[in-house]
């Protein structure tokens, strides 16, 4: 039999496997480096608003508690945004005549909402509750980051589904004592490291042999 193929047609054929699989992989890559960069994630990305709003003076600089701003944190499914009536508060005297400020007296005067850009987004057909993280030992800081270091608010994680289950698969590292929910300087104490936190915070453990709760799609698809 006559050889159709020459000889050297098998180690083209072999370099052509190879050359065709780096191809895939660094488009994979590529594909990849894209979805986690953060002109898709949007993370660390500031975004405009109507008023250059500092978190980083507020909450850093004058000490506010996040809840004298998103005071239903704790009782409700949303933060919420404060009203104007909040900033006028202290701004109807507190650069009382500063143009930066007029946004928020315009507002208050014609009594029309400041409409600020959404930085948190999830999709609707994701479901989320902060009284039920707050209230169970999980801080703002675990999704939101160092606020009080922000001059302009980003978004600290990515919030996609890998970030959820990430967590409530393991939640344990990322549990403090509820009184510390909005504390962005905490550290857990050695009396804290010992306690037993499911028990102290009352967050149901998994039964052996049973689907773990957290991890139940139902939880947040519902
Ligand atoms: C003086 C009022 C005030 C205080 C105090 C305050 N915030 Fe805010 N917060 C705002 C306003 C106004 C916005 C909307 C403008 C913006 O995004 O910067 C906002 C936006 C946010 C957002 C983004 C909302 C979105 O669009 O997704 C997060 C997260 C947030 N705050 C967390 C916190 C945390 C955590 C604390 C405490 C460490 C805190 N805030 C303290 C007024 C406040
Ligand atoms: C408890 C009082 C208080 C409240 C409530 C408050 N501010 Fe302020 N704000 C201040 C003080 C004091 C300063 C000056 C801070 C400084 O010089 O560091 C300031 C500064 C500012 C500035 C100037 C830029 C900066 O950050 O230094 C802007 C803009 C501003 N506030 C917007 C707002 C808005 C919008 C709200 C409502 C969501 C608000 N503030 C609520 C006390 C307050
Ligand atoms: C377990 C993660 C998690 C924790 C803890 C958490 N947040 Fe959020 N936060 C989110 C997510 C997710 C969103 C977006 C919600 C949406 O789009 O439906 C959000 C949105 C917000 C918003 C925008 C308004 C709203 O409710 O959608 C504010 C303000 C906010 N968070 C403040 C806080 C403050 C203050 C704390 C602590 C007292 C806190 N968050 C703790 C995950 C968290
Ligand atoms: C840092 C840890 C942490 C992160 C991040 C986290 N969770 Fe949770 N989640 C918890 C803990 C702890 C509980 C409370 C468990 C309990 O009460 O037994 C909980 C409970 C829940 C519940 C149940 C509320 C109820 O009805 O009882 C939902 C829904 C939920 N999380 C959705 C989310 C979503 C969506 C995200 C991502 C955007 C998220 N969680 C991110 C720790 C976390
Ligand atoms: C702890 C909360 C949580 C649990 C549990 C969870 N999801 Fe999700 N899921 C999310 C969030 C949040 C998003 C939206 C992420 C984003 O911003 O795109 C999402 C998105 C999705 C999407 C859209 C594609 C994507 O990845 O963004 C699908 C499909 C999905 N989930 C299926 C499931 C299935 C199936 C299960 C059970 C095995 C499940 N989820 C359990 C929170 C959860």
């Amino acid at each position: 039999m006559p050889q159709i193929f020459h000889r050297s047609a098998n180690t083209l054929a072999k370099l052509s496997i190879v050359v065709g699989g780096l191809a895939a992989v660094s488009v994979l890559g590529m594909l990849y480096a894209i979805q986690v960069s953060p002109y898709v994630t949007e993370v660390r990305v500031v975004k405009d608003q109507p008023i250059p709003f500092s978190h980083e003076h507020h909450v850093g600089g004058l000490g506010l508690d996040c809840r004298y701003c998103h005071h239903t944190v704790e009782k409700t499914a949303s933060a919420t945004i404060p009203p104007v009536a909040t900033c006028y508060n202290c701004h109807k005297v507190v650069w009382g005549d500063a143009p930066m400020l007029k946004p928020v007296r315009d507002a208050y005067k014609n009594d029309t909402p400041i409409e600020w850009n959404k930085v948190h987004d999830l999709p609707d057909f994701a479901y989320f509750n902060h009284s039920a993280h707050v209230n169970k030992g999980v801080g703002c800081m675990s999704c939101h980051g160092r606020v009080d270091k922000m001059p302009m608010m980003w978004k600290e994680k990515t919030l996609y589904m890998g970030f959820c289950l990430d967590c409530h698969r393991n939640p344990e590292p990322n549990l403090r004592p509820v009184e510390a929910m909005t504390d962005m300087e905490w550290e857990p104490s050695e009396e804290w490291k010992e306690t037993d936190k499911f028990a102290h915070l009352g967050i149901r453990k998994t039964k052996p042999g049973h689907i773990n709760q957290l991890t139940n799609c139902a939880v947040c698809h519902r």
